[in-house]
């Protein structure tokens, strides 16, 4: 295959690239043990650019290649004996919040890299994204990466669809699928509560360790399996209903939070439909909104102290920028 047909298409440096942010609908921490996953890429997105310096650096930080635990490591392991780079990444993705930043940096990184060295198709750009990101966090399932590297809507693990990929790990592979888009906005809202995606999927594998934890799993992955069903159908009613089962299960292994509680509450009366987002323990939730009450539900979600976004999924994933802009 020459450079030209891969997604990610050689380029000498310096090379930009863009990546979307992602947002669960069903199925986190449950994926992590191999259970089904709903997402779609969130079109916030983090820019990175790669140009040859005499030191690396990433955001003027000299100390990052060393420090940082994502650059250190797409470094060590997707830039092997490369030239010192100088790398400036920005991003629209509320760090901490559940919105796959730490995911969306990895995989434009790994863009940048792998164009300059001769491209990279799209199933490998997932692959090592993911490689990338759970070296450096130590736990964690490719559907954060997979779905920022894909854009539009993905399952994990998930049945039907068009087989996109297969992301081998150490304990288990998983397969990633595409998922029609049913044209729905959401709006996620931030709890400003940051969190760390590592000890709490720590905290659920404990959880999930106890007696009951077989049939909690089993549960979540029964609530995903019919949920991708109910999304890929445009059941809205099905959606939220099982978006509500989906919070008690979140409820049930630990990672709720008074903040996130408070603004499904506050959410309630606009919302057909809401859960948290992500990790838990801090971050987002996701709502779908009642139509036409979008700008109602942001305004209550603002009130009670969330940071709201309206957001729509980004078809696009992982992708070179003709000109680099930062
Ligand atoms: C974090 O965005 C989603 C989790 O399921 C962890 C993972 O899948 O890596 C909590």
């Amino acid at each position: 295959m020459s450079g030209e047909e891969y997604a990610i298409p050689s380029q000498p440096l310096p090379v930009s690239s863009r990546s979307p942010g992602k947002c669960i609908i069903f199925g986190e921490h449950a994926v992590v043990h191999g259970a089904p996953e709903l997402a779609f890429a969130v079109d916030l997105h983090t820019q990175v650019l790669a140009r040859s310096a005499p030191g690396f650096s990433l955001n003027a930080d000299p100390h990052a290649a060393e420090e940082h635990p994502y650059f250190r490591t797409a470094l060590a392991r997707r830039w092997v004996g490369g030239t010192p780079l100088e790398v400036r990444s920005t991003s629209r993705i509320p760090q901490g919040a559940g919105l796959g930043s730490s995911a969306s940096f990895c995989s434009a990184l790994v863009a940048v890299l792998g164009a300059a060295q001769g491209g990279v198709d799209r199933p490998a750009l997932a692959q090592a994204s993911y490689d990338v990101e759970k070296a450096a966090q130590g736990v964690g399932s490719p559907g954060d990466t997979s779905t920022v590297a894909a854009g539009g809507y993905i399952t994990i693990n998930g049945a039907g669809g068009d087989h996109l990929w297969t992301i081998r790990g150490s304990e288990r592979d998983w397969e990633v699928r595409r998922v029609a888009d049913p044209g729905w906005v959401w709006v996620v809202a931030h709890s400003g509560i940051p969190r760390a995606t590592g000890d709490a999927v720590r905290n659920v594998t404990q959880r999930l360790a106890q007696p009951d934890g077989p049939e909690l799993l089993a549960e979540f992955a029964r609530v995903a399996t019919a949920g991708i069903r109910a999304v890929a159908g445009g059941d809205r009613v099905a959606v939220a209903e099982l978006m509500a089962r989906n919070q008690e299960l979140l409820r049930t292994v630990g990672v709720s939070h008074p903040r996130l509680e408070a603004l499904l509450e506050a959410a309630a009366p606009a919302a057909e439909g809401a859960k948290l987002t992500g990790a838990g323990a801090g971050g987002s939730i996701v709502v779908l909104p009642k139509p036409g009450q979008e700008v109602d539900l942001v305004r209550r979600l603002a009130r009670a102290g969330g940071l709201p976004f309206v957001v729509r999924p980004s078809p696009v994933g992982t992708t070179l920028v003709g000109e680099p802009e930062l």
